[in-house]
């Protein structure tokens, strides 16, 4: 299974940084908003990613991540030159892709609490699964309606009269079939090649798996400034609560075992003084 994070867009509803800065950089308490997504793959066992994203950010992502070697990853970056679409993903990340399962994550989507139910969903993936979660704003999002038996019947880009309260996350499991499709559809009304219609293709061909998320899990958003400050606030409650960083990639890398601990400690020697520096220095101590 190969992992795409889309960490593009205009960002303008963070306008006026936005004419500046790439929205998946901004602090999210402690750490870049892109840890976040980044971590769910880590967590989900995948290893080798791609980051897609415009020309100026892309050297941003380089300085941060280099090639992943650090963490045990591999990490390829790839050019998206103009907002086209998220399924657009697909085919810049083709060669990537190979003949591989693909997990794509929105560089700005958030997920928190008990996420087993992502790795166990690409485990069983036949075709696509995407999510259902429940959100009180449906006009905002893709949105998933259900029938009686709880089967997904439509799902439709930011309805104005949306059929359910149940939003699709930017989280996405697909097979190598998603290349394709995603050549065939045609970009929407706002010039988008929408992953919706990508979505539609499968639940079309009988192959598309909607899980939904229980209420015990977190999936935040990101695309306003008060909802940026919503997540800060969040993590930043939880994480001096429990003296545990959440999203926390380098931890994440010796605690899943993709780096050992002489890596690890390799690792931490090149963090100038922090507090974040202080916190993986403990983390090696205790385990
Ligand atoms: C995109 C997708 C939408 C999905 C959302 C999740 O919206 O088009 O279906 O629900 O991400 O974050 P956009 O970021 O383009 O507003």
């Amino acid at each position: 299974m190969k992992g795409i994070i889309l960490a593009g867009g205009a960002g303008s509803r963070l306008y006026p940084v936005s004419k500046i800065y790439s929205k998946q950089l901004t602090l999210i308490y402690d750490k870049p908003l892109i840890y976040y997504p980044l971590s769910i793959l880590m967590l989900s066992n995948i290893r080798e990613i791609l980051i897609i994203s415009n020309e100026e950010t892309i050297p941003l992502y380089q300085k941060l991540f280099e090639d992943g070697s650090d963490y045990g990853i591999r990490i390829e970056y790839a050019l998206q030159t103009a907002p086209n679409g998220i399924a657009e993903s697909f085919i810049i990340g083709e060669k990537f892709i190979g003949s591989d399962s693909v997990t794509l994550i929105l560089g700005d989507n958030i997920f928190y609490g008990n996420i087993d139910f992502i790795y166990r969903a690409m485990q069983k993936n036949d075709g696509a699964t995407i999510f259902g979660y429940r959100v009180n704003d449906p006009e905002r999002y893709g949105i998933v309606e259900f029938d009686g038996s709880g089967k997904a019947i439509s799902i439709e880009e930011k309805p104005k009269q949306p059929r359910s309260n149940f939003a699709v996350p930017g989280l996405y499991v697909y097979d190598n079939e998603v290349v394709e499709i995603s050549k065939n559809i045609k970009p929407s009304p706002r010039g988008e090649l929408e992953i919706t219609d990508v979505n539609n293709v499968y639940l079309q061909n009988g192959k598309l798996n909607v899980e939904k998320i229980g209420r015990g899990v977190a999936w935040l958003d990101t695309g306003t400034p008060e909802s940026l400050l919503q997540a800060s606030n969040f993590f930043g409650v939880i994480e001096d609560r429990q003296g545990l960083k959440v999203a926390c990639i380098e931890e994440i890398a010796y605690y899943k075992g993709f780096i050992d601990k002489e890596n690890f400690e390799k690792l931490i020697s090149k963090i100038p003084n922090s507090l974040y520096k202080s916190y993986l220095e403990k983390v090696l101590k205790e385990n």
